[in-house]
């Protein structure tokens, strides 16, 4: 087990990062909840991760399935009770896994005290706990646009005033410039720390320094101001791991976030990789394929920016984002195969390797009609894009590829009735392919793409090379395979892939001749051709 009060454990470590919502439901009302996770914590023992990323489960409205936060220091009576979420942390441990709670410190719900306090009026110390300026109704400070569609202001009569907010008119923004924000917030995280939360993703921490006035959301002028304190004043112990969400990191950026010195976060998780297949300058929603030589030219200069100067994340799948199977695999025919491929390409990086629940089933898109999604994202979409004269065919097609609710479709855990989910109706419709992807089916079958992850986990745990080897990509510009290698003094290994569903002609470089073969989804490479989606790691000693 990894020694959890030394700083840089994570570097070794696998995360899972749970959606309680859809996780399971134990009580029958059709919304996951904590002791579904208690419940489940067995079955992530078996894959083998060290720590769960738990999106938030503090009180909350639900405008944002609780990224709009009422209180801190609460759990959301639907999801359970503080007593379970003590229990969560003891459970977890025992079976030697960290909880590492969502920190949502960029703003609040506008149901939250101190909102309801600062709108009571100008003068109310909590005035100055979010962001306001003057104005008339039919005049904004100014015309930024909310992430989630609509404008960034939202006015409010009694005031006079505008207050800011980069997400939902129900997300009202902190105003971090304001030291008692930051006190308030810091003491916050002591309490959940005291409680045994061994660390902490930060949900878009990049944003947390705003300046409206010059229109400046992420990387604003005192960002790394705030995060050196933040660190110094409430994350003060060495093994706690804070993970920032910075979808405007570069590399150059990252390695200030990440550094070494623990002076501000233990790594960064950015997107750069996940942005390559929308249009340049464009929004998600308008795909275009992914070119494998662009995706190849990022990871290198993502693994060479960081090596020894700085601490990523790995991942491809998140609440946010849709299915990998689907995006950059095949959903259909070679599911299994492509989904094992993906695996294998990530896991092989240097950072540390987020799963998301149900990736390690392999779970997939789903397609639903518009009135189905719960997202407040994919809904404003669908209402602002039908407005302004698309065709709804081809918003339908946007959504269908792109939702969020894509990744958020209840757990796949058996055949039974809603997935095993829920013995009730779920908040969000089940994948209808849960009958043929399901946790009991893959753990009955020995090739599943769940044994596959646990063999991946359990590989990073066994060669220090995984963790520590310099990257070299191969074959930059084939269109067709990812491969590169890893190598220390004492270690070198070969990652190969095949992103396409041909067979593609293939020889492993002379230096892996008779190399061991660590995994391959197809049971070990076949002469000199790669088979549909195949992916193997090739690992010889050069030292003892
Ligand atoms: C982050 C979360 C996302 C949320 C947003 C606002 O990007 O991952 O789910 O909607 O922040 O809190
Ligand atoms: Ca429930």
């Amino acid at each position: 087990m990894l020694d959890k009060t030394k700083r840089g454990w994570w570097k070794s470590a696998v995360f899972y990062q749970i959606y309680p919502k859809s996780f399971l439901d134990t009580n029958g009302d059709g919304v996951g909840d904590i002791p579904g996770i208690i419940a489940r914590l067995d079955y992530l023992q078996t894959l083998g991760v060290d720590g769960v990323w738990l999106s938030p489960v503090y009180d909350s409205p639900q405008a944002d399935n609780g990224y709009d936060i009422a209180d801190y220091r609460a759990i959301w009576p639907v999801m359970g009770t503080m007593a379970d979420m003590e229990r969560l942390i003891a459970e977890a441990k025992k079976r030697g896994i960290s909880i590492i709670m969502d920190l949502v410190l960029n703003h609040t719900s506008d149901q939250h005290a101190w909102f309801q306090r600062a709108l009571q009026s100008r003068d109310d110390p909590f005035h100055d706990y979010y962001i306001w300026r003057d104005g008339s109704p039919d005049a904004p400070p100014n015309d930024m646009r909310s992430v989630f569609g609509g404008p960034m202001w939202t006015y409010v009569p009694h005031l006079g005033q505008y207050y800011f907010h980069q997400f939902a008119p129900q997300q009202p923004d902190l105003n971090w410039a304001e030291p008692a924000v930051r006190q308030a917030l810091y003491d916050m995280i002591r309490f959940w720390v005291d409680k045994g939360v061994e660390g902490f993703r930060l949900d878009v921490i990049d944003s947390i320094a705003k300046d409206p006035d010059r229109k400046i959301t992420g990387n604003g002028p005192r960002l790394h101001e705030f995060l050196r304190e933040l660190s110094c004043q409430a994350l003060r112990e060495p093994g706690l791991v804070t993970v920032g969400e910075a979808w405007g990191a570069d590399v150059e950026r990252a390695r200030q976030y990440s550094a070494p010195d623990g002076s501000e976060l233990s790594m960064v998780f950015q997107f750069e990789h996940m942005c390559l297949d929308q249009q340049p300058g464009g929004e998600k929603w308008d795909a275009i394929p992914l070119s494998l030589p662009a995706l190849k030219q990022c990871v290198r200069r993502w693994q060479l920016g960081l090596h020894g100067q700085g601490w990523n994340s790995l991942f491809l799948d998140n609440h946010d984002l849709p299915r990998i199977v689907s995006r950059w695999g095949d959903e259909g025919t070679y599911r299994v195969p492509s989904a094992k491929m993906l695996a294998t390409m990530l896991h092989g990086l240097e950072g540390t390797p987020f799963i998301y629940q149900g990736e390690e089933l392999g779970m997939t898109n789903i397609r639903l009609p518009i009135g189905a999604y719960r997202d407040l994202e994919t809904l404003n979409l669908y209402a602002e894009r039908v407005a302004g004269g698309y065709d709804p065919r081809d918003v339908m097609a946007s959504i269908h590829a792109r939702s969020r609710d894509n990744a958020r479709t209840p757990m796949q855990w058996s055949a039974e009735k809603n997935a095993g989910f829920s013995p009730a109706e779920p908040w969000l419709p089940v994948n209808p392919n849960y009958t043929e992807i399901n946790a009991r089916a893959e753990m009955a079958d020995p090739d599943s793409v769940f044994w596959y992850y646990r063999d991946l986990i359990a590989l990073r745990k066994r060669y220090p090379v995984l963790r520590d080897g310099a990257f070299t990509l191969l074959e930059p510009d084939s269109e067709e395979l990812f491969a590169y290698t890893r190598e220390t003094e004492r270690e070198q290994l070969l990652v190969v892939c095949n992103f396409t569903g041909g067979t593609v002609p293939y020889t492993p470089p002379a230096a892996f001749a008779g190399a061991e073969t660590l995994i391959c989804n197809y049971g070990g490479l076949a002469g000199n051709v790669l088979r549909p989606y195949e992916a193997a790691m090739l690992y010889r000693r050069t030292a003892p």
